[in-house]
Order: structure tokens, then C-alpha cells, then sequence
């Protein structure tokens, strides 16, 4: 079941791990064949590579079996997202060994976390390349082609592959990520992102709104803003001299179009602001919906994490969404059993889901990252079985308050973006209202992936709301 949770949240949020349509296949000498595990940014990250790839001449391939090169994209976040990434290898190993030839590489935080390291640990691989080295991809291949390994694991204070345009991989057609900066300064101590993604950088806010016009023009309807901590996005236009902040960015890329749907991740409760909301609050195709890590509801144990707010502050931060945005859906990521949490601390994390009434939450046991300042600092002290039983208590109270935020909605009628058929039933469709709830319905005649529909909420479970189109 725990195992689950932790699948349940890299599935949910981050997407399905994913291998892209064939490009032309003809078209190419060779190919390549990449799968992705973790966050959104991971995810558009492997766009971006396919994107370099394609431009030397490799067409992307969503079967293993004709590829000549195989990346996987990895996370380090928690040790079982390692685990996962590692099985994953020993499967590329046996093609390997049956098609000497094949060559694999490993991307991402884990190849820029372990470094050569990885090359004795897993003898197979082929190249390691960290997050800000996909430029040297191509070099990096023709080296691993003539037999040596390849590594390249430097990170950079300013690339953001701007001037690269992502081949979007596995795409509904309706929705896509948009990377608007890299990296991450936080330094919160559990965290391992500020070793293996490096130091914050905004990227350029031209080449953003560009973006976006395009995906507007070939017929997306949404876009969702991507960074560790967007609302310290910070771009100065050196031509114009114009300073570009996350409020001004949110609110230029929402003029694009009426019809585009614009959302982002991930805001950080110290930096969102009012401006941030207010602009939310003016237009309505900025998505109605923040997701906001909390983390804990102790204030001792925020301090311990640095997160550089307290139980009040994100308190405060909660009651300005609701005045600003009454109709606002919040989420939250939720860590059980840090470093000395008691039982009270405990109490305080439910205490504080309660207040804030999340919509949803990614919940996690506290998982040791070596290298992060709390595995320097403090002992992982928490047994395990006690971080399960208080993560179980977490997730029993999350399920509670779903199932209570939706039954809210029964009888009101949404604004829903078709995205294609439901999983289980291809006869319903199902979409995202502006507040990021999925909600499924029979599927009227005539009606197009990419469709605005009005659809009145009639049932709900704990996970999806359920309902019908009104004329
Ligand atoms: N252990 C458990 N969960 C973690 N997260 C980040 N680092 C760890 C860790 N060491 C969670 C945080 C973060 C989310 C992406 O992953 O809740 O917000
Ligand atoms: Fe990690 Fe904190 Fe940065 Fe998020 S804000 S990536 S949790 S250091």
C-alpha cells in the first residue's frame, strides 16, 4: 500500500513513465527510445533532449526492440524512485547483451547525483549526462559509439535551453509543459533537488511567451508553467530593460488566448504573492487551482526542514487564497516521520491538512537523500514502521477531505476541458475543471479532444467527480 503511494504520486502528477510515438521512422538511420521517471520538469526535459536528437539526425522510437540507443531519464527524489530506475536498467542490460551494439544512457538527477560513480556501479551503462549537459548529447554518443564511456555531469549557472524547441513526446495534443527556469535555491534540507538540478535560473521570458503562442497556434488549449519554485521566476529583458516577474509572466502568457488554459508549478507557500493572486483572480483562463507543499505542520519541524515559514505564516498564506480565490482548489505535498517528529508534530500536520482542506496531496515517508544538509545534520531517528503508521494516518485523513471537497461540487456545473476517452469506460470521456479535478461524463456526439464543455456534477468518488454535459 505505501509502496503504492509513492508510485500513486510520480503516476498522478509527474505522468506515466513513457516512451514517444515513432517519428517517421523510415526517416531516420537511427533511433532512439527514452522513458522518463519523476517530475513534470524530468518529463520536459526528455522533450528537450528529443528535441537535440532529432535535430543530429536519430528519430525517436517507442520500440525498444528497433532502438539504437536507449536513455532513461531518471529521479532521485527518494531512494525507491532510484530503485525503480535501477530494475529498470538490468531490463536494458539483457537487450544489451543480445545487441552488442546498443548503446544506453542514463540522464537526469540520478546520473548527476552518482556522477562516474555510476559507470562501476552499473557496467552496462554507457553515458551519464546531468540536467544542464543534453547540449553535448550528440559528442557524447560518438564517444560512447567508438567504445568509451561517456560522461558529462556539469551543471551551469545560465542554461535553459531557451532556443530549444521540445518535440513533444506521447502528447495529447491539448496540453503541455512549458520549462519557464531551472534548478533550485532552496536548500530545503530533506531535498536533493539543489545538488542534482543546481542553482536557480529564469529563462528568457521571450522565448516563453513564443512558446506558448506556438502551441496555441498548432491547437493546444493548455499550457502548464514549469519550475521548482515559479514564483521567483525573475527575468530582466536587457533590450527593453523590462523586468519580467512570475505575476507579469503568468499574466502575458494568459493574453495569449481566451481559450488557453494556463496553469504552473510548483509555488513555494515563502514566495507566492498577492500579485500572483490577484492576477489569477483576473483572468479567468488562469487555472483556479495552487499546489502548495507544505511539508509539515510544525513550525519546529519546518525549521528543521528550512522551509523558512511557520505553521501561522502558511496558515496566513491559506486564508489570502481563500479571500483572493474563493473558488480555489489547493493541494499540498505532505512528508511523514522527518528527523525527531513526534507524535505532537505529528498532530500538527493532520491539524493543519484539516485547516487548509486540501483538495488532494502527494503524500511521502521521509526518505534519507545522502549529501542533503538533514542527512548531514540530523539522524533519520523515525522508525520505519512509525513513518508508515503516521504516513497511513496522513493519507486516511486525505482521503476524508477529497471525498468531502467533492461532495461539495455535487450539483454544480464546471467548465471542463476534453482531454479523450476515460480509462475505464471509452464511451465516457473525461476532462479537468479550472480547479485540476478530473471529471468524467458520457461523451456527447461531435465532441473534440481540445472541447470546452459545461458539465453538471451529479456523483463523485474519493479520486473523480462524475457527471453530464448540459446543452
Ligand atoms: N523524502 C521524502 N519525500 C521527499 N520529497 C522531497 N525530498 C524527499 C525526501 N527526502 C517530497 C517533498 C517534495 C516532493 C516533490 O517530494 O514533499 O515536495
Ligand atoms: Fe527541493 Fe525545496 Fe527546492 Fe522543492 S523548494 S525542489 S523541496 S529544495
Amino acid at each position: 500500500m505505501l509502496d503504492l503511494i509513492n508510485k500513486v504520486h510520480d503516476e498522478n502528477r509527474q505522468g506515466e513513465a513513457f516512451a514517444p510515438f515513432p517519428v517517421d521512422e523510415n526517416h531516420y538511420k537511427k533511433h532512439f527510445y527514452i522513458e522518463s521517471y519523476g517530475c513534470s520538469m524530468n518529463f520536459a526535459d526528455s522533450e528537450i533532449v528529443a528535441s537535440i536528437l532529432q535535430d543530429q539526425g536519430f528519430g525517436a522510437t517507442r520500440n525498444m526492440e528497433i532502438a539504437d540507443l536507449i536513455f532513461i531519464n531518471t529521479c532521485s527524489i527518494r531512494e525507491k524512485a532510484e530503485q525503480t530506475v535501477r530494475k529498470r536498467l538490468t531490463d536494458f542490460k539483457k537487450l544489451k547483451r543480445a545487441r552488442p551494439g546498443l548503446l544506453v544512457g542514463v540522464l537526469g538527477c540520478m546520473a548527476e547525483r552518482l556522477k562516474a560513480k555510476f559507470l562501476e556501479e552499473e557496467k552496462l551503462v554507457d553515458m551519464v549526462v546531468g540536467p544542464d549537459a543534453y547540449r553535448t548529447l550528440p559528442g557524447l554518443i560518438e564517444e560512447a559509439e567508438t567504445g568509451q564511456k561517456a560522461v558529462n555531469v556539469l551543471l551551469s549557472r545560465d542554461e535553459t535551453y531557451a532556443d530549444i524547441a521540445p518535440v513533444r513526446l506521447d502528447s495529447n495534443g491539448v496540453s503541455a509543459f512549458v520549462s519557464i527556469m531551472r534548478g533550485c535555491n532552496n536548500m530545503c534540507s530533506f531535498c536533493v533537488v539543489p545538488f542534482t538540478r543546481g542553482r536557480e535560473r529564469s529563462r528568457d521570458a521571450e522565448s516563453i511567451l513564443a512558446e506558448c503562442t506556438n502551441l496555441y497556434n498548432d491547437g493546444y488549449k493548455e499550457v502548464t508553467l514549469l519550475g521548482q519554485n515559479v514564483d521567483s521566476y525573475y527575468y530582466v529583458n536587457e533590450r527593453s530593460d523590462e523586468t519580467v516577474t512570475f505575476a507579469s509572466l503568468l499574466e502575458k502568457v494568459a493574453q495569449i488566448g481566451s481559450d488557453l488554459r494556463v496553469r504552473f508549478s510548483t509555488s513555494h507557500p515563502k514566495d507566492i504573492t498577492d500579485e500572483v493572486l490577484h492576477i489569477m483572480a483576473k483572468y479567468e483562463n488562469i487555472c483556479k487551482y495552487i499546489h502548495l507543499p507544505v511539508q509539515s505542520g510544525s513550525s519546529r519541524v519546518l525549521q528543521l526542514m528550512n522551509r523558512t515559514y511557520t505553521r501561522e505564516w502558511y496558515m496566513a498564506k491559506v486564508d489570502r487564497i481563500r479571500e483572493i480565490l474563493p473558488d480555489c482548489g489547493i493541494s499540498s505535498d505532505i512528508i511523514a516521520g522527518f528527523c525527531t517528529e513526534t507524535v505532537e508534530d505529528h498532530e500538527d500536520t493532520l491539524s493543519i491538512m484539516e485547516y487548509s482542506r486540501y483538495d488532494l496531496s502527494y503524500m511521502f515517508f521521509y526518505s534519507e537523500r545522502p549529501g542533503t544538509l538533514a542527512a548531514r545534520r540530523y539522524q533519520d531517528d523515525i522508525p520505519l514502521e512509525v513513518k508508515k503508521r503516521r504516513l497511513q494516518e496522513i493519507v486516511d485523513l486525505q482521503g476524508r477531505l477529497s471525498r468531502e471537497s467533492n461532495l461539495l461540487d455535487l450539483g454544480k456545473t464546471f467548465t471542463v476541458l476534453a482531454e479523450g476517452p476515460s480509462k475505464k469506460n471509452p464511451a465516457d470521456w473525461m476532462g479537468r475543471s479550472s480547479q485540476n479535478k478530473v471529471i468524467v461524463f458520457p461523451k456527447p456526439e461531435g465532441l473534440k479532444k481540445g472541447d470546452y464543455v459545461k458539465v453538471k456534477v451529479t456523483d463523485c468518488t474519493q479520486a473523480t467527480l462524475l457527471g453530464r454535459v448540459e446543452e
